[in-house]
């Protein structure tokens, strides 16, 4: 696992939060269920690229379109895919974009693993924008570290951390959260978004 902080300075994170701001207006964030039991998620999302990840009663998986809306998600901006190239270059750019966005003081993402990519020789990137999170991460469920996630920070999982298990626990109110501003999308109060951009292979079975 390799984290880079201030990777993202806040001028790209307002960039990036204002593009975000746009996307949503079109695929609103929504609130995915569990697997079986239908319990609603404790954090919203939304997508963009040819996949989206989602999850309903049927469990979890790539849709191409936004199950609300119905219409194809919208192209991963070429901001992420640069953010992409920067760091994982070496591989093909990414097919499938995941937004989590969290609200304070209650959100949160349970222990669980990236595994419906079929194909684990790509990497995972993801940047925290917002209010500071912590993410506990770890190779078995019960042998985890905590790093607090601040705002401008990018995780890559890759290689022998591609499929560490992974959580986060808590997000902190955090001074001067760039998602405040009031030019932007009104996102609640001391949030935090995540983007994941991930490569999934639709299996040929
Ligand atoms: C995830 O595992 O889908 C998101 C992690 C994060 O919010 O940073
Ligand atoms: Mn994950």
């Amino acid at each position: 696992m390799k984290f880079f902080r201030n990777a993202i300075k806040p001028n790209d994170q307002s960039d990036l939060i204002l593009m975000i701001s746009k996307l949503v207006d079109k695929f609103p964030f929504y609130t995915p269920t569990t697997p079986k039991f239908n319990k609603p998620f404790n954090m919203k999302i939304t997508s963009a690229g040819l996949w989206g990840w989602n999850s309903d009663k049927n469990g979890y998986c790539y849709t191409r379109k936004h199950p609300y809306t119905n219409s194809n998600w919208p192209k991963i901006p070429r901001k992420l895919i640069n953010i992409w190239n920067k760091y994982c270059g070496k591989y093909e750019v990414p097919n499938s974009c995941l937004f989590n966005l969290y609200e304070f003081p209650n959100s949160k993402l349970g222990l669980h693993q990236d595994k419906e990519e079929n194909d684990f020789s790509f990497p995972v990137l993801s940047l925290s924008i917002g209010s500071t999170a912590i993410f506990k991460y770890g190779r078995t469920k019960n042998k985890l570290n905590a790093i607090k996630l601040e705002s401008g920070t990018i995780v890559i999982m890759e290689g022998a951390s591609r499929l560490a298990y992974h959580s986060i626990t808590k997000i902190l109110k955090t001074e001067d959260n760039i998602l405040n501003d009031e030019k932007l999308n009104s996102f609640p109060p001391h949030s935090r978004i995540s983007i994941t951009l991930r490569m999934y292979k639709p299996n040929s079975k």
